[in-house]
């Protein structure tokens, strides 16, 4: 399986999360602080949120339901009530193409 272009580089503004889905997988991807590009699980493993619609500290990705922080680079949480990972993709930067292949997981 190839990447996927999800986006480009310069629609990703800084610590804004961006939703968007690969074959139906729902992924948040985000821009951090130091312009590195991480793609993990759009969808909170305590409830059905999408966690794009939180706010990125450094590098975790808070969700705005219940304030559970996930790792950007692991996708573990760091806090409760949630404590079951999400996946986290390997991403690609391709000129101004973000290029995420969903059968690339990434492990820290
Ligand atoms: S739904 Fe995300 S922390 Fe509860």
């Amino acid at each position: 399986m190839s990447a996927t272009r999800v986006c480009a580089l310069s629609e990703l503004a800084q610590d804004e999360p961006l939703r968007v889905e690969v074959d139906g997988k729902p992924i948040a991807l985000v821009r951090d602080s130091n312009d590195e590009v991480h793609a993990i699980g759009d969808t909170c493993t305590h409830g059905d949120i999408s966690l794009s619609e939180g706010f990125v500290e450094g590098d975790t990705l808070e969700c705005w339901a219940h304030g559970s922080a996930f790792s950007l680079r692991t996708g573990k949480p760091l806090n409760l009530p949630a404590y079951e990972p999400v996946p986290v993709y390997a991403v690609q930067i391709d000129g101004d193409d973000v290029l995420i292949d969903i059968n690339v997981k990434k492990e820290d």
